[in-house]
């Protein structure tokens, strides 16, 4: 942490941070008629699922649709331009905020989802044949596990799975005796939606690279919660999603290493990604416009360099802190709770807590919080397989963010202990 990032986080003012999230001040439940009920003010602990959206993306967005909007790429006119130029000057932001050491390394997609659709169907089809071997965790979240099915299907290749131990680590000696000669690639996540593990990823790479064998990260959750350096970490693909970033939906951003997106054919075709055109063959542009056809979600983009300019304004480290506090204090009161069982206590992990209390289903306990306010997820969390391995059906989630505070956290402990008494 840098001296001024320390000074930041001891200024760190969660007020004028939450002023910024309009959605923070509505009340839920509220009722007119017969009976009526001022609600419930907002206590929202599901920023995992998606962050709420600060007013600054929201203005940019807004501003560009309505005042600068116009196609890319394809325009001489002013806003076309002026569109373009705004476009890509969010590759850049994006290639900063990663660390990339291009912005050519930075593919933008539908979502994380996409992204690791792409290197599956792209980077997978080309080079994976029957027999080869895709590493990935018991803790992925079945978008990186299930591209990687369609192309066991496909090509008959084999799926390792590293395990965890107790507490939601990644048994690294494990993943080490799971490469062979025949692994192609590894794909892990780089922090857990379930547990908030946040695995080792240059270690992960480290050995991997030892073999030659190039590693994809699923970032969607780490890049929220941490700083992200893909060269520091030396990842091949690195992938995240706008949405969790307090950005909007619909964009997701694919990093690869220049010279493997090169070797890389086309995942979809259309407009934007191709040199020449004609019945007799086509080719293509260089990587990442590649992988762009179409129109891309060009509102979006600018939403997301506006979210990425928000996050680093408060610092990504004075974020880090806030939400590490909040994790430690949620920790201790919910621990508390006799019957409460914490799924997911890696040292280190990242700001979420996934919970079940004995004898109640999670969607009981999601549903009575609600009505004190409290917004958790409940359910399996995209991620049965790290269910199964923890033997549960599924499990309610509180996840932190920037703009959540002690008093919300006691807000969370207040409402699972009204559960208990509910269904006590
Ligand atoms: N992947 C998202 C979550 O963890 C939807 O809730």
């Amino acid at each position: 942490m840098s001296v001024t990032d320390i000074a930041c986080a001891t200024c760190f003012d969660v007020d004028r941070i939450r002023a910024d999230f309009p959605q923070l001040s509505r009340n839920v439940h509220v009722r007119g008629g017969k009976k009526p009920s001022p609600g419930k003010p907002l206590v929202y602990l599901d920023s995992a699922a998606s962050a709420l959206k600060p007013r600054p993306v929201v203005d940019a967005m807004a501003r560009f649709m309505s005042e600068e909007y116009a196609n890319i790429h394809r325009g001489v006119h002013y806003f076309s331009q002026t569109a373009t130029d705004a476009f890509e000057g969010v590759r850049d932001k994006v290639a900063r905020f990663l660390n990339a050491p291009s912005r050519e390394c930075i593919v933008f997609t539908r979502n994380a989802t996409e992204s690791i659709n792409l290197v599956a169907a792209s980077y997978g089809r080309t080079f994976l044949e029957k027999g080869d071997e895709v590493v990935l965790s018991i803790m992925e979240h079945h978008a990186n596990i299930v591209p990687w099915q369609l192309l066991q299907m496909e090509k008959g290749i084999v799926i390792k799975v590293v395990p965890v131990d107790g507490d939601g680590v990644l048994d690294l000696d494990a993943y080490a005796r799971l490469l062979t000669d025949r692994t192609k690639l590894v794909a892990i996540t780089h922090c857990s939606n379930v547990l908030g593990t946040l695995n080792p990823a240059k270690e992960i790479a480290r050995i991997a690279h030892a073999r030659g064998i190039p590693v994809l990260f699923d970032g969607s959750q780490a890049v929220v919660h941490s700083t992200v350096d893909v060269q520091d970490i030396d990842a091949d693909f690195y992938v995240f999603t706008a949405h969790k970033l307090y950005g909007p939906t619909g964009l997701g951003v694919l990093y690869g290493k220049f010279d493997l997106l090169k070797k890389m054919p086309p995942y979809q075709g259309g407009g934007d990604m191709i040199q020449r055109v004609s019945f007799e063959g086509t080719t293509f542009k260089e990587p990442p416009m590649r992988f762009e056809p179409g129109t891309p979600p060009i509102s979006e983009v600018i939403g997301l360099g506006a979210a990425i300019d928000y996050v680093e304004g408060i610092g990504r480290d004075a974020i880090a802190a806030h939400e590490h506090d909040l994790l430690n204090y949620a920790t201790q009161q919910l621990s508390q709770i006799e019957g409460l069982r914490i799924v997911g206590t890696a040292p280190g992990k990242a700001a979420l807590i996934s919970f079940t209390l004995d004898g109640i289903h999670p969607h009981d306990i999601g549903t009575v919080v609600d009505q004190m306010g409290v917004a958790v997820r409940v359910g399996q969390h995209c991620a049965e397989p790290l269910m199964d391995r923890f033997g549960v059906g599924s499990t309610a989630r509180a996840s932190f963010a920037m703009y959540n505070t002690r008093a919300e956290a006691d807000a969370l402990v207040s409402s699972v202990q009204a559960v208990k008494e509910f269904f006590g």
